[in-house]
Parts: structure tokens; sequence; C-alpha cells
């Protein structure tokens, strides 16, 4: 497969391999983790332009980078245009090389306030929208999305063919509709529809778990990047192996369970030193089984975690997960 070199505006990107935006996810530590295993380029979990403009503590907490990152995107999300430009310049002081505005989130709660995949339902407001916040800040604004609200709304091709024209610098599709939610096969026919009528830089996602499906779409669509959310779950390795694969076409061994629980521990520890021992122990709760999928024992492991609430619980866990296998 060709490899696509993938540059965002005057932004260069090491390789075309992006870390997804993911709630609850994508926060400092998963994203040094993913960076470190060779993402070209890595996505905060999305974040409220609203709670942005009215100074939330919480959602401030969520824009810490570190230096590591960069190049790093930052998205947000947010329905009107004061608030959409107020929050792309907060999230440029805090060093977002790229800001990235989500169109494609499916969830009541964001749909309701006409924000994420709302948008697509309504593009000349998003069209309006981006054009502002194109024009509030330096840096190269993007656009997440998704195919179309759904089946019968399918206009990606045409919402970004409008975003091109006011200085819109990439797109990513994701291919599935709002309708689908995370539902059925991504359709990458309609990425590679994308690619066709624009020439920003495409950034294809959707179903992305293995090196393979990797070069698979970047010779099914021909897209110049290709994002992975679920895939990177319990396993930033993802990035590594798929950039040694496309440039190889060797395909590395799996991480070794050591190699995992150490994962595990330097997880832990970078949420620790983000959120605290408490949170980041609670919150590694979701994590564990990702990373431990088809180990043996790791059922009874996943039981345990939900009683352990330090870093030293976690430690013996996971050294008793070891010696008895
Ligand atoms: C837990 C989770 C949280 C997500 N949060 C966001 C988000 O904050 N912003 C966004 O644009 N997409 C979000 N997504 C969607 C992903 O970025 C991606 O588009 C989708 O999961 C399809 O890619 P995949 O098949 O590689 O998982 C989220 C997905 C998951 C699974």
């Amino acid at each position: 497969v060709k490899l696509p070199k993938l540059q965002i505006g005057d932004v260069n990107i090491p390789n075309p391999l992006v870390l997804a935006p993911m709630a609850g996810i994508s926060n400092i530590a998963f994203r040094i983790l993913a960076k470190e295993q060779g993402a070209g380029l890595v996505c905060s979990e999305f974040v409220s332009a609203k709670a942005i403009y009215y100074g939330n503590q919480k959602t401030q907490d969520m824009l810490i980078v570190d230096e590591k990152e960069h190049p790093i995107s930052i998205q947000i999300f947010g329905g009107d245009s004061e608030s959409l430009v107020e929050g792309a310049r907060a999230v440029v002081a805090v060093g977002a090389d790229i800001v990235d505005i989500n169109m494609g989130c499916p969830v009541p709660k964001v749909v309701k306030t006409g924000s994420g995949a709302a948008l697509m339902k309504d593009p000349v407001k998003a069209w309006n929208l981006a054009a502002d916040v194109v024009k509030a800040v330096d840096v190269p604004v993007t656009v997440k999305m998704r195919a179309g609200w759904d089946d019968q709304n399918i206009n990606a091709p045409q919402l970004a063919e409008m975003l091109e024209d006011i200085g819109v610098a990439a797109v990513t599709i994701h291919g599935r509709t709002r309708a689908q939610l995370y539902q059925g096969k991504a359709d990458w026919d309609i990425i590679g529809k994308v690619k066709e009528s624009v020439s920003i830089p495409v950034i294809g996602n959707g179903d992305i778990y293995a090196p393979t499906d990797a070069e698979q779409m970047l010779e099914e669509t021909g897209v110049d990047g290709v994002m992975i959310a679920r895939g990177a779950l319990g396993n930033p390795w993802i990035f590594h192996r798929t950039w040694h694969y496309l440039q190889t076409g060797e395909l590395l061994p799996e991480p070794s369970v050591d190699e995992k629980l150490g994962m595990i521990k330097r997880h832990a520890d970078l949420l620790i030193a983000y959120k605290g021992e408490k949170r980041a122990i609670r919150e590694m709760r979701q994590h564990l089984p990702y990373y431990t999928k088809g180990l043996r024992g790791s059922s009874q492991l996943r039981k345990e975690m939900n009683q352990c609430q330090t870093r030293e619980g976690l430690e013996q866990l996971l050294d008793g997960f070891l010696a008895v296998r």
C-alpha cells in the first residue's frame, strides 16, 4: 500500500495513524501512551465549548496538555458560534496544534443542544459555525463527522465540500450514520466518496482493530490518515504495530502478558499524576478488561479490581495474577 503523508494545514503529522477522541478515555494519560507507541496524532476527548465559556473548573482540568503530546488536536463540541469561538481560542491557548469540531456525537444529551451529529442535519448552520471558528484561530480547524444523520440522509461528501470552501483544513469521517450509533459495520465506501469530493486531507475512521484493517482502509478509500478508537482500548501498541506493518509488511507479535501488565501500571501511574490516586484507580477499572481480554484468570482479576482502591492494591493484584498463571 502507498503510505500517505499526512499534513493538516501547516502541521506536519509524523505518520498517518491517529488516536480518536474518546470521552472518558482520550485524556492526557492515554494520549501519552498512544504517543509513546507511535501515534502520529492524538486527539483529546470532546470538551464542551459552553463549559469552557462558563469557566467550568472540571472542564479546565480536561485541558492539560503535555509537551510530549504535540502535535495534538483538541476536540470541542457546541451548537452556537459564541461558545465555539471562545472554546476554540481557549484550547489553542493551552497548546492545541489543531482544533477539531465534533459533528458526529450521537448521544441525545449532545444532539438535543444542536451540537454533535445534529449539525449534519443542518449543514448551513454547521458551515457557518465552522467558518466562525476558522476565522477565530490561527491553527488549522478540522471537523469530525459521520456518514450522515441516517440512511436517507448521507451527506458527508457534500458537507465536507462545503467545509473545505470555508477553510476547514481536514475532515475525519466515521463511516456510520447517527442512527446507527456504534452498531453494524462502518461503511468505508462513503469514506472513499468523501476523499473523492475534496482536496483537503481526509481521515477515515471505523472498525480498525488490527494493522491489516488499516492497510485495507488505506487501499480501499485512498484516505490520508486512519483514526483508531475502540481498537486502541487496552491496546496502545496498535499504533506501533500498525506503522511497522505498513512500512515493512511484517506483523509484530502481540504484546506479552508482562508487557500488558506493565502497560496497565504505567497507565495507572499517568492517570494518578493527573487525577489523583482514588479517581485514577477507579478509572482503571474500565481499562483493565480491555488490557486483559482473553487472558486466563482475567474475569477473576476484574472482580478483584472492583474492590481495589490504591496503586499498591493494583500492584498486588497484578502480581498475584502473574503468579498463578
Ligand atoms: C468510549 C467512546 C467515547 C467516544 N467519545 C468520542 C468523542 O468524545 N468525540 C468523538 O468525536 N467521537 C467519540 N467517539 C467515537 C470514536 O471517536 C470513533 O468515531 C468511533 O468509535 C468509531 O471508531 P472505531 O470503530 O475505531 O471505534 C467515542 C467512541 C467511544 C467508543
